[in-house]
């Protein structure tokens, strides 16, 4: 969400200030916690640079799709049916799609992408509705309470060729709004036919 403003905004979070370069510590406790913890449900499949960013993952398109919407993004103007605004795609990492439909949980390190189209009316053959245009801007949002402080990390990545992106800064209205609103774990999953039938068994 927050369209118009991840594409006007030049703002660049700050990245994490631990290192575990500088403190050797710090880095065998982080990788002893890790693999005795957390190795049963982290799935391995976020990737990250060595400054935190999250790496663009390879194969969005073998992602699952779970949601789609018509001009959700945030305006003060009333819909428009001759110009709804964007189309938003929501998918899911599918070992991370595998894993929940198994467990009803998420395991750390599941990944949801968000991706805006040009919503495009008058395509050819006719047809009376609105079609996916241009990619206009993607959102990742990982979840990992071993990895995050909040739990979750939210990801902007502008087109195009993205190549990774430094999580939003910890405090942010992303975290905010989805912890308050979404139905499951910080997602929206009452907007997500499958995850929400799954849910409901
Ligand atoms: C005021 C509420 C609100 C805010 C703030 C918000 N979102 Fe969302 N987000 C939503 C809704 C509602 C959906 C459901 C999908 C849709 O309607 O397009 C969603 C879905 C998503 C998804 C798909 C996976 C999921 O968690 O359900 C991603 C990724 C995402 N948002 C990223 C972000 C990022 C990044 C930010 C901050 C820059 C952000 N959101 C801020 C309301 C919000």
């Amino acid at each position: 969400m927050l369209l118009n403003k991840l594409l006007k905004t030049g703002e660049r979070p700050r990245p994490p200030t631990l290192s575990y370069w500088r403190n050797p510590g710090l880095l065998s406790i982080a990788l002893f916690l890790g693999s005795t913890v957390y190795a049963q449900s982290d799935l391995g499949i976020a990737q990250y640079n060595s400054s935190n960013e999250l790496l663009y993952p390879a194969n969005l398109d073998e992602w699952i799709q779970t949601g789609a919407s018509l001009g959700g993004e945030y305006s003060d103007n009333a819909f428009d049916p001759e110009s709804p605004g964007n189309i938003g795609i929501v998918q899911m990492e599918p070992t991370a799609y595998r894993y929940f439909m198994q467990h009803h949980s998420y395991a750390d390190g599941t990944m949801f992408l968000l991706s805006f189209y040009k919503g495009e009316g008058k395509s050819e053959p006719q047809l009376p509705g609105f079609v996916q245009g241009d990619l206009l801007a993607q959102e990742i949002h990982v979840i990992d309470k071993a990895r995050f402080t909040e739990g979750r990390g939210f990801f902007l990545f502008r087109t195009p060729a993205p190549t990774s992106s430094v999580k939003v800064a910890d405090g942010s209205e992303c975290v905010a709004c989805h912890n308050e609103h979404a139905d499951f774990d910080g997602t929206f999953s009452q907007f997500y036919p499958t995850i929400r039938a799954h849910l409901q068994d």
